[in-house]
């Protein structure tokens, strides 16, 4: 079969995500089709030892990881693969609201798409504190001479063109950092993507964001957290805790190495206790030699039940916090 390689021009149907986790990164190639759905050509994964909370802290690890994901997908899809479209998380992503306004002078023609992207583009005109760059504006709802809740405004007539928009921003130097991997990757990086809000387009329907759902992403290092409701966006949170919190937690809580505790979580863990039974025993091996352990299945679950505890109230507090609670009507996904 021939390679087909990927042109810079947008309108190309391959198209290649790059999700740097915690724990593994993933690389997707896929080709677009006119319906607008992607067949899946290939999936590379590599284990991930350069991230930190879904940060990059070493730079190297993190090409490495990168470099052999996308070596999988490649020869599995047998695409050459130079244009990728990133994910982005961590603590340092922030979200918040704000309004945008644009009177207009030629009232001869109709509300157009130039109209919405000056009032994008005015937008990332925003002065941000120090440190931190906008990575997304997303308009929410326009309103039109008065007339709020419009979805749509292009075609409308009007004088005042209004607009809300989900601004989220991230530390400059995570972003930078996540792009200068890719570039060592010897890739190029076409577009930078909120992890929770890609994974809202790969899971959630237009039925539930309309009807209102909380979109959750237990990761390794980050709990991503994405709030819809009437089909817009109007919440996005990273948390700083995850699997990687729970394994830590079992490492400490029941002295065991980092490896025996995550075998513990994944196959004999839960996050009831009070649904295990009081005398049943997991033997582990001991350190070089040294005696095996025995460990409570019930005591483990407390210890996982206590961190999922702490991970959901989180979750619970951005959801009250967002003032959305009482209209997820979809539920958590
Ligand atoms: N069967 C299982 N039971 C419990 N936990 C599991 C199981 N399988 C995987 N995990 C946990 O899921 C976590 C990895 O999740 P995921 O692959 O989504 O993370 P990631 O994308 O690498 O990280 P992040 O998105 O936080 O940067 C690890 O902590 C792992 O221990
Ligand atoms: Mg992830």
């Amino acid at each position: 079969m021939e390679k087909v390689s990927i042109s810079h021009d947008k309108s190309s149907p391959i198209v290649v995500g790059l999700d740097i986790g915690t724990t593994k990164i993933c690389a997707i190639v896929g080709r677009r089709s006119k319906d607008n759905t992607v067949e899946i050509l290939g999936i590379g994964k590599a284990e991930s030892a350069g991230v930190t909370r879904g940060v990059v802290s070493n730079i190297d690890k993190t090409v490495q990881g990168i470099t052999q994901a996308i070596e999988i997908a490649a020869s599995q899809s047998n695409v050459e693969i130079r244009v990728v479209n990133v994910g982005i998380a961590g603590q340092h992503i922030k979200s918040l609201q704000h309004r945008g306004l644009i009177t207009r002078r030629d009232l001869n023609r109709e509300i157009n798409r130039k109209d919405i992207e000056k009032l994008i583009e005015d937008m990332y005109n925003l002065v941000m504190p120090p440190g931190e760059e906008i990575i997304h504006v997303l308009p929410q709802e326009f309103t039109v001479d008065n007339e709020p809740g419009i979805k749509d405004p292009i075609g409308m007539a009007g004088v005042r063109l209004e607009a809300n928009f989900h601004i989220i921003s991230g530390q400059v130097t995570a972003v930078k950092n996540i792009v200068k991997c890719v570039t060592k990757a010897n890739l190029e990086s076409h577009d930078l993507i909120l992890e929770p809000l890609a994974s809202s387009e790969a899971v959630l329907t237009d039925e539930e964001k309309e009807a209102g759902v909380v979109l959750v992403d237990v990761g390794g290092g980050t709990t991503d957290l994405a709030i819809f409701h009437e089909g817009i966006i109007r919440h996005t949170a990273v948390i700083p805790f995850g699997g990687n919190s729970v394994t830590e937690d079992i490492r400490e809580g029941c002295s065991v190495m980092r490896n025996i505790a995550e075998m513990l979580k994944t196959r004999f863990g839960s996050a009831l206790a009070e649904e295990n039974k009081d005398n049943e025993i997991v033997c582990v091996p001991g350190l070089r030699g040294r005696e095996s352990k025995e460990i409570s299945v019930k005591n483990l679950a407390y210890v996982i039940q206590a961190r999922m505890e702490e991970i959901i109230e989180h979750v619970y507090y951005e959801i009250k916090t967002s003032g959305y609670e009482k209209k997820m009507i979809g539920g958590i996904v």
